[in-house]
């Protein structure tokens, strides 16, 4: 598996980034005043964020500058960051309401685990992020480098955290090139299935893991997949397969790949910033974190998982998770256990208005593995 010309800016080294900022984006105060005034008349507390269209808000200039950081984090660097986002005038619904908003333009947003939430408020809820179940948006725990459950990220920056809560972003696609070319043997391991668990979010027609190779690719496009706690966790499960020793290595490999200084970036998010990432080239991960005591202070973000329109053919073996692999299609996410008629709906219409296609993603898959 080679890296094609159409995912060279995505194979990025840590001076890359810094030298070239063409991943960050600006939004001005005219932009973030207007971005404040639609979510601000369209907000109403009675109402559900399923009931809100794109109807709704009128985004003005800073859509641009919206939309070029999307483009940027799904067809680029595989990363963006947006400063600008008018937290200050913004209470933490509104905050919230406006990531939703971006979301509506953005794609089609995806649940995100068992309540099947299709928004999370990443913060501090004392989960346990090495349980089985275990989640590390509702924790203040270091994170293993992993990829999201959709094909991008966005996550908009309320508060931040009084110590810690560094974000790291490591290319996955440089990682692969590293390890095929040091380690060859490791890298052909790296092309075989490893077991994640669904860390017990599955839905009725899915199993309590699934199989992936790390590294697979479509139509001349590498596909990086990585979670070393779902890995881990997945040995708890009975019927998953026990990892062998050589990928036990590969894993350790990868992990100080990606740790290495030219290959992993780090940042702080500040209040009003949105990182936008994608989930298929992209690896992330951050340290552990303080809260100040006053709940009002404790770090907050809001995710969203979304299914841009114009994505591109994902390889066979994503199709387990994701559950649709074309392209365009309203793909990935955890349905969890509440993904009823509402949340149903949503996708139809989201997907109607983006000109997507849906597929049932109880259906059995289109293609055969193998
Ligand atoms: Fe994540």
């Amino acid at each position: 598996m080679r890296l094609d010309d159409i995912q060279s800016r995505a194979a990025w080294r840590t001076e890359d980034l810094t030298k070239d900022p063409d991943w960050v984006f600006d939004i001005d105060e005219a932009g973030a005043a207007q971005l404040a005034r639609t979510v601000k008349a369209a907000y109403d507390p009675e109402r559900e964020l399923f009931d809100y269209t794109r109807a709704d808000f009128d985004f003005g200039p800073a859509w641009d500058t919206l939309s070029q950081a999307l483009r940027e984090a799904h067809q680029g660097r595989g990363l963006a960051l947006v400063h600008g986002l008018p937290r200050a005038a913004l209470a933490e619904e509104e905050f919230k309401l406006l990531n939703w908003a971006i979301g509506l333009y953005a794609g089609v947003a995806r649940p995100q685990g068992k309540a099947s939430q299709y928004i999370s408020q990443v913060r501090d809820a004392g989960v346990d992020y090495r349980a089985a179940s275990g989640r590390g948006f509702s924790s203040n725990a270091k994170l293993d480098f992993h990829v999201d459950g959709g094909d991008l990220t966005t996550l908009g920056c309320y508060n931040t955290a009084k110590a810690g809560g560094q974000s790291m972003i490591s290319s996955s696609l440089t990682a692969g090139e590293i390890l095929r070319s040091e380690r060859p043997d490791l890298y052909e391991v790296a092309l075989q299935d490893f077991s994640f668990s669904r860390q017990q979010e599955e839905t009725e027609d899915e199993g309590p893991f699934y199989t992936q190779p790390l590294f697979d690719e479509a139509e001349g496009r590498i596909f990086g997949k990585w979670n070393r706690n779902r890995v881990q966790s997945a040995q708890r499960i009975e019927t998953a397969p026990r990892l062998t020793d050589k990928q036990v290595e590969t894993m350790a490999a990868l992990d100080e790949i990606l740790q290495r200084p030219e290959n992993m970036y780090t940042m702080y998010l500040a209040p009003g910033d949105l990182q936008i990432i994608n989930n298929y080239t992209m690896l992330h991960s951050r340290t552990e974190y303080e809260d100040f005591a006053e709940p009002e202070k404790k770090r907050l973000l809001y995710r969203l998982w979304l299914a841009p329109p114009d994505s591109v053919r994902m390889p066979e073996s994503w199709w387990d998770f994701y559950r649709a692999i074309e392209p365009n299609a309203v793909r990935g996410g955890i349905r969890g256990h509440n993904h009823d008629d509402v949340c149903k709906a949503f996708d139809a219409r989201q997907a109607a208005e983006l000109g997507m296609t849906l597929h049932d993603p109880s259906a059995a898959p289109t293609p055969t593995r193998g």
